[in-house]
């Protein structure tokens, strides 16, 4: 397989593999548009976490809502479901041009990295929706995974460690990403599958960015925190979730949200 390298490094920084339960689960035709709708969510809400780092460690204020506005189509569409999709393509403006330089040590390093993320997942954003009027798949709103938040609620509340902790969880949260789209991409229709492999390379690096960033800004080594985020990111993987969605754990038989 041409990305089993690309895979490999995400598969030793994982502190488990995507269990069986799991892919059997998602590749139920029931789960299809939950999938994709969830897929959806969370390239916007990479998207915001990325802005939001931006915005609270490297810019003014000023600077920071301009950024800010730059988002507002795409979250108008998914909370307020105003405008056309199809519109959104223009709407991805982000450009390091745009970016005032920051005056903290690590900030431009953050800008550079995180506008870069802010992008991709725009576009990946807008790709799910092309898939999603593809397979005629409604956008409808829907319950949040547990995922995320059963991270971040272990982040220390005292900088910089508060910053370095939400860095190491979004490299989690991206490698989960990647290793659940290898893993389910034989398994699904080969425009989807196709898809899911091309998201690979993008994800696996932001893995790395995340990573990065974090080791560069921390004066400390920092493996014992990857360390404990590895085993609080595969418990979450690996214990029983009854809400289905793209990160959730092991699937019980009663979903709570369906589709
Ligand atoms: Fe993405
Ligand atoms: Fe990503």
């Amino acid at each position: 397989m041409p990305y089993t390298e690309l895979l490999a490094p995400i598969k030793s920084f994982l502190h488990c593999e995507t269990p069986d339960a799991w892919v059997k689960e998602a590749i139920q035709p029931e789960n299809f548009s939950m999938l994709l709708l969830d897929h959806l969510v969370c390239e916007l809400k990479a998207a915001q976490s990325a802005m939001y780092l931006i915005r609270k460690y490297a810019i003014d204020k000023e600077s920071g809502d301009a950024l800010l506005a730059l988002l507002q189509p795409f979250e108008r569409f998914i909370y307020k479901r105003e405008g056309d999709w199809r519109e959104l393509v223009v709407k991805n403006k982000l450009t390091k041009s745009v970016i005032p330089k920051s005056n903290t040590p690590y900030g431009q390093d953050l800008i550079d990295k995180m506008v870069l993320l802010i992008k991709e997942e725009l576009h990946h954003f807008y790709q799910v929706l092309e898939m999603m009027d593809h397979y005629g798949v409604e956008y409808k709103s829907i319950t949040p995974s547990r995922y995320a938040k059963g991270m971040f609620k272990h982040v220390i509340t005292h900088e910089p460690d508060t910053l370095i902790d939400k860095l190491i969880c979004g490299a989690y949260i991206e490698a989960r990403s990647c290793e659940r789209f290898a893993k389910i991409a034989p398994h699904v229709d080969k425009r989807l599958g196709d898809f899911y492999i091309s998201l690979l390379r993008s994800e696996a690096r932001h893995y790395q960015d995340y990573l990065a960033l974090a080791q560069s800004i921390s004066p400390v080594d920092i493996s014992a925190r990857i360390e404990y985020f590895g085993k609080v990111e595969a418990a979450l993987i690996l214990t029983s979730d009854s809400n289905f969605k793209f990160h959730s754990g092991v699937p019980t038989e009663n979903d709570d949200d369906p589709i």
